[in-house]
């Protein structure tokens, strides 16, 4: 991919000098950089430094009678392999997630089909505000990868998130997606030489974390998971080269880099979610720690205290897990997790039969090291036909050992090679 075609549109930020170095890294390194700015981002860095450091022209506004092409944004969105957005000021991340396309930016932003990457900096402020916040979400849920801002000094003097990432993390942004695409066009190819990326073309569906079942504005019935277990799998199965998609609960851990976000809260919302997520997932992976009820009335106002004893009714969730099961595509390969406190294996084989799992992990909350907030699991890799005990390991290295154990399944060749 060394001459991958990089487009890079630069807004009205400060941190639009970082994009100097960024472009002068990339053109040493042999790919091919073109740079659009908007009049606010000229400001900031002019036109002529860019264009000396990507060799080629900078675009700026559409029709300017300038530019050789015709139509500046269809030739430019045509001609990207990777289109990131640095620095991305609260306005071109409005206009990206609502379709509006005034200037040369954000028409070849609603143009592109390319993978798209945006590098938010701005005032803390802006940065946290609603409306910011959901255009981002918006972004992220049609696919497009967020690299969040860091924390610091902003050049409005107040100190809070919104500085841009620097330079190198936006590199390896770029280059983390162009290394995939070349992966899947390789696999289209029918390329055996991508053996370190056994998951290569392969589209890996992860939930994670717990569900919040909301009884009124204050109040909810929810458990410990923090979400790593999950997290670990989604991370394993983006660097053995799948297309992840991580469908999460309410957890404080960091979005991944590189795998599609689904944010979700309660059971039905993460049953809506899996569903439409394992339509044309190869593998499922249900890590997620579901509440299986919910209460029967939803308060819209908070519930005032009344007498010594209060009894909420709780209605059962549906079991997600049993409805994949019930609904696998063939060569699709589901994996469960059974969370116990007692009689790890006999309950763990129960849920791995009426569930209709392929592989059910099963793990005890009374194992030191294991189940809920820990960065370590002990675990039993449960199959149809035995059972493996496994020792205690890093969620991530069982994120691994699961996922390879899902691709021998899916080839029907001896999954015990890779668990022993
Ligand atoms: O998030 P961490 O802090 O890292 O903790 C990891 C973990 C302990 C949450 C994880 O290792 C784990 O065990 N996840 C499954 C927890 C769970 O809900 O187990 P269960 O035995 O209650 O459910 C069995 C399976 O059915 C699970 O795959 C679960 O996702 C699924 N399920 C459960 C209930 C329900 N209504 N729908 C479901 O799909």
């Amino acid at each position: 991919m060394e001459s991958a075609h990089i487009l890079i549109g630069l807004s009205g930020s400060i941190a639009a000098f970082k994009i100097a170095t960024l472009v002068s890294s990339l053109t040493k390194q042999g790919y091919e950089v073109r740079v659009i700015e908007t009049k606010h981002a000229a400001s900031f860095i002019g036109p002529l430094t860019l264009a000396a450091l990507s060799h080629n022209e900078v675009y700026m506004d559409e029709f300017d009678g300038t530019n050789e092409a015709m139509i500046p944004h269809i030739e430019l969105s045509r001609w990207a392999d990777v289109f990131l957005i640095a620095p991305a000021d609260a306005n071109i991340l409005a206009k990206a997630a609502h379709g509006l396309g005034d200037d040369l930016l954000s028409s070849t932003i609603l143009a592109a089909t390319c993978p798209m990457l945006a590098a938010p900096a701005m005032n803390v402020h802006m940065y946290e505000n609603p409306a910011t916040q959901a255009n981002l979400q918006t972004l992220h849920e049609r696919g497009w990868t967020i690299i969040d801002p860091a924390y610091g000094m902003l050049a409005c003097q107040e100190a809070g998130r919104g500085r841009m990432a620097e330079p190198e993390e936006l590199e390896k942004n770029i280059k983390a997606i162009l290394e995939n695409k070349a992966i899947a066009a390789s696999v289209a190819q029918g390329d055996s030489s991508i053996d370190q990326k056994p998951l290569a073309g392969k589209r890996v569906v992860v939930s994670a974390g717990p569900t919040q079942e909301s009884l009124d504005p204050v109040r909810f019935l929810s458990n410990h998971s923090s979400g790593k277990q999950g997290y670990a799998i989604a991370r394993a199965a983006r660097d053995l080269g799948a297309q992840v998609t991580l469908v999460s609960g309410p957890v404080s851990l960091e979005a991944l880099q590189g795998v599609r976000m689904v944010p979700v809260v309660s059971a039905l919302d993460l049953e809506k979610a899996m569903i439409e997520e394992a339509r044309d997932a190869d593998f499922i992976i249900m890590a997620a720690a579901v509440a299986d009820y919910r209460f029967k009335d939803h308060h819209e106002q908070k519930m005032k205290k009344t007498g010594d004893v209060l009894t909420l009714e709780l209605v059962k969730n549906p079991d997600i897990l049993a409805g994949l099961g019930q609904n696998k595509k063939p060569g699709q390969i589901l994996c469960g997790f059974a969370m116990e406190t007692e009689n790890l294996d006999t309950n763990a084989r129960v849920k791995l039969e009426s569930k209709n799992c392929d592989l059910l992990i099963a793990n005890n909350l009374r194992t030191k090291g294991a189940g809920f907030q820990t960065d370590t699991n002990v675990v039993s890799l449960l199959f149809p036909d035995h059972t493996e005990h496994l020792g205690l390991q890093s969620k991530e290295a069982l994120g691994h050992t699961i996922l390879k154990t899902m691709l021998a399944l899916q080839k029907g060749e001896d999954p015990d090679v890779i668990v022993r």
